[in-house]
């Protein structure tokens, strides 16, 4: 980076301008596969002002602005370019107000979304989106990526509670998206186009979200099954006979034991012909009800091949369950070189998902670990380098990507359902979107980011 930009940037932010080697290797990269790619420096604003102006410096100057939350994404969002601009937005780290009166909170982009979950709930109040990552990642990048997690199957993702938000453009304007309201009827829908924009339309700097009133009761079953696609099979079964559970997780026998072994913790056993776990939860605010809609539950599985189903009796048993699932994306990433898709399809078509990665799988003998939503058809694939040659990684294996997901377009789903694109997956976008499609969203590219400074070379 020319010294005159850095000493621009000195001058803004003083020691919040950092070019150490620690901080350039730091922001590298998050936490997708592995790759990592220097950036030229790093810059901690800690006003929308001072974004406002590197913005417009950087706009002026034509320099690449890559934002940072967490890093705990998983499809290279935050990525920089090679010698750019990080815009790390971890001084945005208050929460600035509760409205227990409209039931609304409104957040900086930098706290960390169990933290805001936990002040919510305190008041009595829930903010339920709740990606693996929750302990770590920043609420501007799930709103930012648009993430899920377990309890989107009942309460939806993040782009449902993100009500209005303040935007840094890339030319350095300020703006609010839409109105603190929960309908909104009035000119595009700003807002819901910035949410899962992944950092390339505007700098986010406020969120107001909804809540709701937080659940008091919940109740968590472990189901094993002899088959993986008996396990997927079942899910769309339950929500034909009526049941909404806050939590519909997938998690393949693999998943399971290296995660196990990763954790060191082996909170239930798993028998050799256990081929599939799903982890069922179920929430509301009368216990009895509950307890009458997990014996509808068992009534539905017992049309299906399972073993012993565990009922979870502590808190203590369902975080250590809980913790399991959250845990299996480290562990699998501790265990090799991978890669990792999110396809999504409507659920009904998940036993088929399935089949299908087993299939391409063999064909190309990459070997898969699978686990995740399975309530909402969004299944995790990741797929490890294991004893694979370098030129089926490199060369053969992005073949057997596009036939996976030429397939899960067949089904009526798509490439990501709460990762993202990024910089990973960019080269399928041929695959569910059509040329004008794509020439569409690329002119909303250019209406908010004329010079192509924010975050290029992500999902296009
Ligand atoms: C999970 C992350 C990887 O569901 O999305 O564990
Ligand atoms: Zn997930």
């Amino acid at each position: 980076m020319q010294p005159e930009h850095i000493s621009f940037f000195n001058k803004l932010l003083g020691d919040r301008c950092s070019l150490t080697k620690s901080d350039l290797l730091k922001y590298s990269h998050d936490e997708t596969e592995d790759i990592s790619i220097l950036p030229g420096v790093v810059l901690k604003p800690n006003c929308v002002l001072e974004i406002s102006q590197i913005l417009s410096y950087c706009n002026t100057h034509e320099l690449p602005v890559t934002p940072s939350g967490a890093r705990t994404g998983l499809s290279g969002g935050a990525i920089p370019c090679l010698n750019g601009v990080v815009l790390s937005m971890e001084k945005f780290n208050k929460i600035l107000s509760i409205d227990e009166n409209n039931h609304q909170v409104t957040t900086e982009p930098g706290v960390i979304t169990q933290v805001l979950q936990d002040a919510v709930k305190e008041k009595g109040l829930f903010y339920p989106p709740d990606p693996a990552s929750k302990g770590s990642c920043f609420i501007g990048g799930n709103v930012a990526e648009n993430s899920g997690g377990p309890k989107a199957v009942k309460y939806g993702v993040t782009s449902e509670y993100v009500l209005n938000l303040e935007v840094v453009l890339p030319t350095g304007k300020i703006i609010w998206t839409g109105a603190n309201v929960l309908k909104n009827a009035t000119g595009y829908n700003l807002t819901q186009l910035i949410v899962g924009s992944e950092g390339t339309l505007g700098i986010i700097t406020k969120i107001i979200l909804k809540l709701i009133p937080h659940p008091t009761h919940d109740f968590l079953l472990l189901v094993p099954y002899f088959d993986a696609t008996d396990a997927c099979k079942s899910v769309a079964a339950l929500f034909q006979h009526g049941i909404t559970p806050s939590g519909l997780e997938f998690m393949e026998r693999d998943a399971i034991l290296l995660t196990q072994k990763f954790l060191g913790e082996s909170p239930f056993p798993i028998k050799d012909n256990h081929a599939a776990h799903l982890l069922i939860e179920i929430d509301g605010f009368n216990a009895e009800q509950l307890m009458e809609e997990c014996t509808q539950i068992m009534n539905v599985l017992e049309s299906f091949d399972t073993d012993e189903i565990l009922f979870a009796e502590s808190q203590a048993q369902k975080d250590q369950l809980w913790k399991l699932r959250r845990s299996v994306g480290e562990a699998v990433k501790a265990s090799s070189v991978y890669k990792e898709e999110d396809t999504v399809v409507p659920r009904y078509e998940l036993p088929k998902l399935l089949e299908h990665v087993k299939r391409i799988g063999n064909k190309y003998e990459f070997k898969s670990i699978c686990y995740g939503h399975a309530g909402d058809g969004n299944l995790h694939i990741n797929i490890l380098k294991g004893n694979l040659s370098e030129d089926q990684w490199k060369n053969e294996l992005p073949k057997a990507i596009r036939e996976l997901f030429q397939e899960v377009v067949k089904l009526g789903g798509t490439l990501s359902g709460e990762h993202g694109i990024g910089l990973v997956q960019k080269q399928y976008m041929d695959i569910p979107f059509d040329a004008t499609s794509l020439e569409l969203m690329r002119a909303i590219k250019v209406s908010f980011d004329p010079n192509g400074i924010l975050n290029p070379g992500k999902i296009f």
